[in-house]
This record gives C-alpha cells, sequence and structure tokens, in this order.
C-alpha cells in the first residue's frame, strides 16, 4: 500500500469536518489522484449528503462489511461522476443511515482492527492515492486506533475555549500513544479576527503545526451542506484555503 491516509477529528462536533474533509478529497482527486472518503462517524454519519449521494443508494455500508456481512470492495461507491469532477476517482465508503444499525454499533461498539485491515485493503483494490476518514467527534478507542495507522492526523476546532480546552486532551492523547503526524486545522475564523495572529497564537499555545486557516463563511453556511463548495466556488476565500491545505498534504 503507497498511498496516504488522513484522518480528519475534532474533540467536539460541529467544526466543519465533514465539508472540509468533502472538499479537500474533491480537490485532490480533481488534480488526477485517485481518492477515497470513509465516513466513520458511524453513530452522526452526514458526509454523504455533500458529496449528493442518495441514502436510498447505500446497498451496502462501512456497518455490513464491520458485521461480516459482504466484503470490504462492495462498499466503496465510485462518486466521481455526482460531484462532477472530470479528472482523478472518487470513492465514497458510507455508514449506514438505518436507525437499528446506528443503535447497535452505539450498542457494540465495533472492532477498530477490522476497520483499519479494510481500510488497508480498500485502498489497495482501489489503487488509492489518498483515503480520507471522517471521524466520529471526541476520543474514542476506535477513532484512536484509526488515527494510529494515519499518515496525517489533523485535529479541527474553532476559534472558541471549549475547542482550546478539547484539543488540548485529543493532542495529548494523541501524543501518548504515539502519533506524530499531527496538525491542526482552525475553521471558522470570523473576519474581525487577524488569522495570522491566530494561526501564531495556536501554534505557540499547542507547540504543534497548525495546518491551515479557514475563514468564517456565511456562502458556505447557506448551501447547507447539499454540494462540494469548492466546484461551485472556485474563487471564494473558503476554497482558497482548502486548496492551499491540500496542496500541503500533497507536497508532505
Ligand atoms: N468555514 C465555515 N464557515 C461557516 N460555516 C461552516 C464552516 N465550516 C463548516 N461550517 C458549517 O458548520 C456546520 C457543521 O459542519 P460539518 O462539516 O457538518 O461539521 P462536523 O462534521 O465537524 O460536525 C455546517 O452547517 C457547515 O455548513
Ligand atoms: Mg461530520
Amino acid at each position: 500500500m503507497s498511498g496516504k491516509i488522513v484522518s480528519i477529528h475534532s474533540f467536539r462536533g460541529g467544526t466543519g469536518k465533514s465539508n472540509i474533509t468533502a472538499n479537500m478529497a474533491t480537490y485532490i482527486a480533481s488534480k488526477g489522484n485517485r481518492v477515497g472518503v470513509i465516513d466513520t462517524d458511524i453513530q452522526s454519519p452526514g458526509i454523504h449528503v455533500i458529496f449528493g449521494f442518495d441514502e436510498s443508494s447505500i446497498h451496502e455500508s462501512l456497518n455490513d462489511y464491520l458485521w461480516g456481512r459482504c466484503a470490504v470492495k462492495d462498499i466503496a461507491y465510485d462518486v466521481t461522476d455526482n460531484v462532477g469532477i472530470k479528472n482523478g476517482e472518487l470513492y465514497f465508503i458510507p455508514s449506514s443511515m438505518k436507525l437499528g444499525e446506528i443503535a447497535r454499533i452505539l450498542r457494540e461498539g465495533y472492532d477498530a482492527e477490522l476497520l483499519n485491515a479494510g481500510l488497508k485493503k480498500v485502498m489497495d483494490i482501489f489503487d488509492m492515492d489518498y483515503l480520507f476518514i471522517d471521524t466520529h467527534p471526541g476520543l474514542n478507542e476506535e477513532t484512536l486506533i484509526s488515527a494510529a495507522i494515519s499518515d496525517v492526523f489533523i485535529i479541527v476546532l474553532r476559534p472558541d475555549n471549549q475547542d482550546y480546552q478539547g484539543t488540548s486532551i485529543s493532542l495529548e492523547v494523541a501524543r501518548r500513544i504515539g502519533i506524530t503526524c499531527t496538525s491542526l486545522l482552525i475553521n471558522k475564523i470570523p473576519g474581525s479576527y487577524d488569522p495570522v495572529e491566530v494561526r501564531a497564537r495556536i501554534e505557540e499555545a499547542y507547540g504543534c503545526e497548525v495546518i491551515g486557516v479557514i475563514p468564517l463563511s456565511e456562502d458556505l453556511v447557506e448551501t447547507g451542506s447539499r454540494e462540494v463548495f469548492i466546484l461551485k466556488h472556485p474563487g471564494h476565500s473558503f476554497s482558497d484555503a482548502i486548496r492551499e491545505i491540500s496542496e500541503n498534504i500533497m507536497r508532505n
């Protein structure tokens, strides 16, 4: 396996993980790469909406694979045409949207080692250059186990004191289990803040690289996660930030 695994994590929910993941993955695919995106937020899946992937098109999901009901090759869906990119290939691995199946995960958890084995296998089968993992917020064993096999571990935070405290905890845990590829990504920076100053202050406070800063955007909220924003609004400041971070990931 030669592809890169990029995990997108946050201590708290609503930081923008799913929108950031969908936009970065689409951008990197559009540059001619084979990219996968997996929704491991099994308790509260959502990123399928951004790809315009109707829940009725989910025949077999990550849940089925984790319960041994199907092979991992059966849960990757080609969404290149749904999303509408001309170059590259974009694959999406959904979690189930069925209430009973979400409830079963809440009750029983899942085997994170089996998930990791599946990630590696699916990258091989589809010859992926990158696999993005959209994780469930907060610290749980499953997220940490998949973080351990990631080449890039990104923690998304907002300029908010609740996120600041939570991020310290996530970072500390990541350090303790030996994850050395962590970067911070600051999202939803209000227009009145100086992004250069926010970046410098956070790098100093956490002793960790900030891979990018993304402005708060009313335009993004207005699209209501119905589309991959960068494709429709390539000249927007949100899209500029996504491109810069993605280029950084492709370089390293
Ligand atoms: N830079 C941004 N500016 C404004 N709103 C944003 C930004 N990034 C994300 N959002 C909004 O925040 C909400 C949560 O985003 P989402 O990607 O679902 O986060 P998560 O996956 O972390 O829960 C969505 O309504 C989304 O439109
Ligand atoms: Mg999400």
